[in-house]
């Protein structure tokens, strides 16, 4: 019996890297996964590649920023499995790491887009799915930018404290009706992420990495995957709120 045995589980951004590992390390544990990206190709590879596993998969794709794709997820999910456990919110875009004087602001709309308003969005539609339910568990994936001021650009460390605030709101407001929401906060993880970033701000760049020489090593994707599992199972049945730096003690200097 897996710790997420029959549970359903979406993803948002599970087509490739941190996401894509969570949702391999839920299905591992009985988890019925939901795999939602607005990359096709990389969500249908997956749904395939998880299938052939042996693992209980389905696939959706949504741009988490928009309405209308959120309501589809979620409304998916409850037609094709019936219920909505857990929800975990890594979708995500970096910024280029641009500085407050460098910021464009079709970069800062389409961070706050991504990683502030759509995590929103998806937290919105569930939540009546989890109290029919009578519960549910969120897991929002943040970063050390939210929670330290100098480890990237604006947008983004405006953007993952914004995550961070809401998490411990939804966990103040829903707590009572056995639903919990916590954050991840992870230093860097080897992923394509950054290679995705292009035009970089090199003042801002210069900035951000003046500490990297003190973080103690990277992470892997498993490293996130294995804290995002405890935070979504009942091991973790008293955290509520937390946003849980992941950065081998990178942030504690
Ligand atoms: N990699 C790191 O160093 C690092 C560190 C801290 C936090 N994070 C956070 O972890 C999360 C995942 O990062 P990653 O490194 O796995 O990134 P990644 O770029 O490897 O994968 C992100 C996935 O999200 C999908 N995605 C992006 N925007 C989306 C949208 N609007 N709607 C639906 N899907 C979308 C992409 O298609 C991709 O499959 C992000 O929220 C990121 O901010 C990453």
């Amino acid at each position: 019996m897996g710790k997420l045995q029959d549970k359903v589980a979406i993803i948002t951004g599970s087509g490739a890297g941190i996401g894509k590992e969570i949702a391999r390390t839920y299905a591992s544990e009985g988890a019925k996964v939901v795999i939602a990206d607005f990359n096709e190709n990389a969500l249908n590879s997956t749904v395939a590649e998880f299938k052939e596993s042996g693992y209980e998969a389905f696939g959706v794709k949504v741009n988490v920023a928009i309405e209308e794709d959120v309501q589809k997820m979620i409304a998916d999910t409850v037609e094709k499995y019936g219920r909505i456990d857990i929800l975990v919110n890594n979708a995500g875009v970096g910024d280029n790491m641009q500085a407050a004087g460098n910021i464009e602001d079709t970069i800062w709309q389409r961070v706050m887009d991504i990683n502030v308003t759509g995590v929103m969005r998806a937290i919105r539609q569930v939540l009546p799915v989890f109290i029919e339910n009578g519960g549910g568990t969120i897991v929002n994936m943040a970063a050390i930018a939210g929670l330290t001021g100098g480890r990237g650009g604006l947008a983004y460390t405006t953007a993952k404290h914004a995550v961070v605030g809401m998490t411990k709101n939804i966990a103040s407001h829903y707590g009572e009706q056995n639903i919990r929401c916590n954050a991840i906060a992870p230093a860097h993880v080897e992923t394509g992420f950054a290679a995705a970033m292009t035009n970089v701000d090199q003042f801002g760049m210069q900035q951000s990495i003046r500490g990297v020489k003190l973080m103690p090593k990277a992470g892997q994707v498993s490293d996130i995957a294995n804290i995002a599992l405890f935070l979504a199972s009942d091991d973790s049945s008293l955290i509520n709120g937390v946003a849980l730096a992941a950065d081998g003690g990178w942030s504690a200097y």
